[in-house]
């Protein structure tokens, strides 16, 4: 999450992907959404690397050594594209194993479309649907959600109809409600601090008290409507990771009390690993070991009271996915690591209907 890889070339992919024929908007799923008999529903995020417009060091003269200019991130993009091209390969190892039918991500999705997501996602068994979020990378370059929400046009796969939204799956009769926010705007250092590389003009006008409320009452709306057996929030930022300190509930507390509410289940990305937390009675997966992972965004595998699990020791964090499946009685939330293999899951959670954690956070 530390790392900047910002999305200027966004501008010009549109000039550099082939225009295939397709609709100005995205393939609305029917009615219901999507309806599968077997396989699982695979998450997926922080991958995007490859493609970055390196700026030159000319071009960084005068500007802060953050986002597009931070030395560390140049230093670490051939790790971050060889990291992200090898867990492409071992992701389409996981979904022809377990037949996966859809993929949702919790954001950091590309710097660009085409070679870090059409010419990379490549294996036959990810010829699915994405539901993709918007993460911090996303929208540092004022074009790029735009061109988020017209990648559709490039490649069928992608679904995106707004800046949020929600979606339903259904496998094998079980029903799964996700709704889809931008969690950056919760971020208020993005805001109001000029030093953060996601400070942005378009934030600030446009990601004011009202547009915050509009996603609050979204979720709250989406999930009371829904008849779903499962019901999530997807976003990008975390309420509860293993990571601590990055998301204030100040911040955060907003959302919280809608997934309270209505016995949400949470996505996110951002830490750059693969982690379950618990607490007030909701789960809390993080996904985000799609290219570069850090250690430290899992605590250097320390575990704290809320942590079930964490895919780190003190010096790795491995990459990898999830794969959500189950019951009408019991979602199965399984992860799958690179380094040991995409036959069996590391670490299987079950999350039951009408959980009760000690845990209070
Ligand atoms: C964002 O877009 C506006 C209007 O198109 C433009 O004036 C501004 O320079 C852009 N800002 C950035 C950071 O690209
Ligand atoms: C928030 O931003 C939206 C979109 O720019 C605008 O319509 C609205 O008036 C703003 N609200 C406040 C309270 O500033
Ligand atoms: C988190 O914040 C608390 C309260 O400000 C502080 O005591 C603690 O040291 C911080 N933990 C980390 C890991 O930064
Ligand atoms: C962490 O895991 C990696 C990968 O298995 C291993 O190479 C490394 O030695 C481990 N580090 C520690 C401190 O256990
Ligand atoms: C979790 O539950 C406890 C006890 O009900 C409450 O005090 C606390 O505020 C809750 N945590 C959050 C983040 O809302």
């Amino acid at each position: 999450m530390q790392l900047s890889f910002l999305a200027t070339a966004l501008a010009i992919v549109l000039a550099s992907v082939e225009a295939r024929p397709a609709g100005h908007r995205p393939p609305h799923p029917p009615h219901g959404g999507r309806h599968h008999q077997g396989g699982k529903i695979a998450i997926f995020g922080d991958y995007g690397w490859k493609g970055w417009n390196i700026p030159t060091a000319a071009q960084c003269v005068g500007l802060p050594a953050v986002g597009n200019c931070d030395p560390s991130a140049i230093a670490s993009y051939p790790q971050g594209v060889a990291a992200q091209e090898t867990t492409a390969k071992f992701f389409g190892q996981v979904c022809q194993k377990h037949t996966c039918n859809e993929v949702i991500t919790t954001g950091e999705n590309y710097n660009h479309f085409k070679v870090g997501f059409i010419e990379m996602y490549t294996a036959k068994s990810l010829q699915i649907p994405w539901s993709p979020s918007i993460g911090n990378h996303d929208i540092v370059a004022n074009t790029s959600v735009q061109m988020e929400l017209d990648a559709h046009k490039y490649d069928r796969r992608w679904y995106m109809p707004s800046r949020w939204y929600a979606h339903d799956v259904t496998v094998n009769d079980v029903k799964y409600h996700f709704t889809v926010l931008d969690s950056s705007p919760f971020i208020s250092s993005y805001r109001t601090n000029p030093a953060s590389p996601y400070y942005s003009q378009e934030l600030i006008n446009t990601m004011n008290a009202t547009m915050l409320q509009e996603q609050i009452d979204f979720l709250d709306k989406s999930s009371a409507e829904s008849d779903a057996d499962w019901k999530f929030v997807v976003m990008h930022h975390p309420i509860l990771s293993t990571s601590k300190n990055y998301t204030s509930s100040k911040d955060m507390g907003g959302l919280f009390q809608i997934v309270e509410k209505h016995k949400l289940t949470v996505i996110n990305g951002h830490d750059h690993v693969l982690s379950h937390q618990q607490g007030n009675n909701t789960d809390f997966f993080t996904v985000g070991a799609g290219s570069l992972t850090a250690a430290s965004d899992g605590n250097n595998g320390v575990y704290e009271p809320y942590i079930k699990y964490v895919a780190a020791n003190a010096t790795y964090a491995d990459n990898g996915l999830a794969l959500l499946s189950g019951t009408k009685e019991e979602l199965v939330v399984e992860y799958y690591e690179y380094l040991k293999g995409a036959k069996t899951p590391s670490y299987t959670a079950i999350v039951k209907q009408n959980r009760q954690y000690n845990i209070t956070i």
